[in-house]
């Protein structure tokens, strides 16, 4: 029988290289549901008076956000016409960003002309990764870019100008520290659990 990752959802202690992390709960799973429910409320009425909306899923860490987001849309506004694509990117290697963003479809255009896009990401850090994703947006010409993102980290290195005048719808905001789940990874591991935890180094 399996018992890793029951009650608890993450070890309590997770070694990162030579360091050691304790592990926190941060936002249990009943608050990311009841506020991507709320989100979901607001961003249907929000494009249902433009007529519809195009979902574009930055993935890996975006994928259950976006998929909630996208549902609690349709559900709040049924008549909403929602479409989806994704992009896939990446900076991170263990609890640092690289600073390097790698678009893993490579240049490959969004198909976005004269659409109303909505970007959906799991966590705003240095906003290194959108506003790299809204240059590369912009020059296909849609008719609106906003983003959503789950989490929105209070980054101290994030130039304010950063992200221009672009909406920034945020889920929940958190201090400057490491988070795993709902998405969010530690190399490429615990994006299904269910809530989000901190990672704080051990003294
Ligand atoms: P930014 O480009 O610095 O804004 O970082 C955005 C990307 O870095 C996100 O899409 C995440 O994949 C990753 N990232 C940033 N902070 C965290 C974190 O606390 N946990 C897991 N991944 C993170
Ligand atoms: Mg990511």
């Amino acid at each position: 029988m399996a018992t890793a990752l029951s009650s608890l959802e993450v070890p309590e202690r997770i070694a990162v290289g030579d360091k050691e992390y304790s592990t926190h709960l941060l936002l249990p799973s009943e608050d990311i549901q009841s506020r991507v429910d709320e989100m979901g409320a607001e961003l249907g009425e929000h494009y249902l008076s433009r007529g519809g909306v195009h979902v574009v899923t930055v993935l890996s860490g975006a994928l259950h956000f976006a998929s909630d987001l996208r549902r609690a849309m349709q559900r709040h506004t049924p008549g909403l016409p929602i479409t989806s694509g994704q992009v896939s990117l990446s900076s991170y290697t263990g609890t640092q960003s690289s600073g390097i963003i790698r678009n893993r479809h490579k240049s490959q255009p969004l198909g976005i002309q004269g659409r109303d896009v909505l970007f959906v990401e799991d966590i705003l850090d240095t906003g290194g990764t959108l506003s790299w994703l809204l240059r590369f947006a912009n020059s296909e010409e849609p008719s609106s870019v906003e983003v959503a993102v789950a989490v929105n980290k209070d980054n101290p290195d994030r130039r304010a100008d950063l992200l221009g005048e672009t909406v920034v719808h945020s889920g929940f905001k958190i201090e400057n520290e490491f988070v795993i789940g709902y998405g969010l990874d530690l190399d490429e591991r615990y994006r299904d659990v269910e809530s989000i935890y901190a990672l704080r180094p051990e003294e």
